[in-house]
């Protein structure tokens, strides 16, 4: 498919039109970024191996009912996906305390949740994130209560698949980011899944030694971020 004008460039992606306005490709570029933009930097091969885990955790996702953007693969970098119109809102499944929620709170990192927490956050680099709560959504006109409730529901739904998947790979899934839109071609109709699920989205800790597999790596300077996430395609068999 011939790929034409750039529509918008994230910070790890490029998205591109093609000649079906339901279509757009994501291109999956070396960049990694941290701390909403503030650490940049580019990790060689580092786009292929996201295209290739979110293609292959995509299609598991699918197999399981949960619908995503996700079509298939267009080359090493690039996908194809469904157009939609996103919902403004991270939603954050975790199963395992850490990150923003540990400093948060202040909970060491590593406690082991009851059950799955849920929190949204808004898409916004410029504020950081900040967590919002159902009334902000709402009232505020980022999403209706129903696609609220879906979202949770949603996000609830994937841990359910992937959680004993990467446990089956020796690998914990301590928490990942989600977010969902509306196809442009169903306006009305269900949510569904889009973005990406790599180790660029998710906390991955090896379920025996605790070693980060993900982009903690990049955040706290560990080193050998692209041999880590290869590690993590390489048991879930993701080919690579
Ligand atoms: P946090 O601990 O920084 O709130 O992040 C929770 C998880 O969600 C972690 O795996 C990283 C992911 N995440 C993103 O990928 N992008 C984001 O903008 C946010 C807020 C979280
Ligand atoms: N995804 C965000 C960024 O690109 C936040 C993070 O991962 O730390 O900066």
């Amino acid at each position: 498919m011939e790929t034409r004008k750039e529509l918008y460039r994230g910070k790890a992606k490029t998205v591109y039109a093609t000649d079906d306005p339901l279509r757009l490709v994501m291109h999956y570029r070396d960049d990694v970024s941290a701390f909403d933009g503030v650490k940049l930097a580019r990790l060689d091969g580092k786009g292929e191996t996201n295209n290739r885990i979110n293609a292959w955790v995509m299609e598991r996702l699918t197999e399981a009912g949960i619908r995503s953007h996700f079509i298939r693969m267009l080359n090493e970098r690039e996908s194809l996906v469904r157009a939609m119109k996103m919902v403004p809102v991270e939603c954050v499944v975790r199963n395992v305390c850490a990150g923003s929620m540990a400093k948060r709170y202040g909970i060491e990192e590593g406690r082991r949740l009851p059950e799955p927490l849920f929190e949204f956050f808004l898409k916004s680099d410029a504020l950081h994130d900040p967590l919002v709560n159902d009334d902000h959504i709402r009232i505020l006109g980022w999403a209706s209560a129903a696609d609220i409730a879906r979202m949770r529901e949603l996000s609830y739904r994937v841990n359910d698949v992937l959680k004993p998947m990467f446990a089956g790979a020796g690998i914990d899934l301590v928490d990942y980011k989600l977010e969902f839109g509306h196809p442009l071609d169903e306006p009305g109709g269900d949510l569904v899944l889009g973005d990406e699920f790599t180790p660029d989205g998710c906390r991955l800790w090896d379920a025996k030694t605790g070693e980060k597999l993900d982009k903690d790596r990049f955040r706290r300077d560990l080193g050998e971020v692209i041999e880590h996430y290869r590690e993590v395609a390489r048991r879930l068999g993701v080919p690579l």
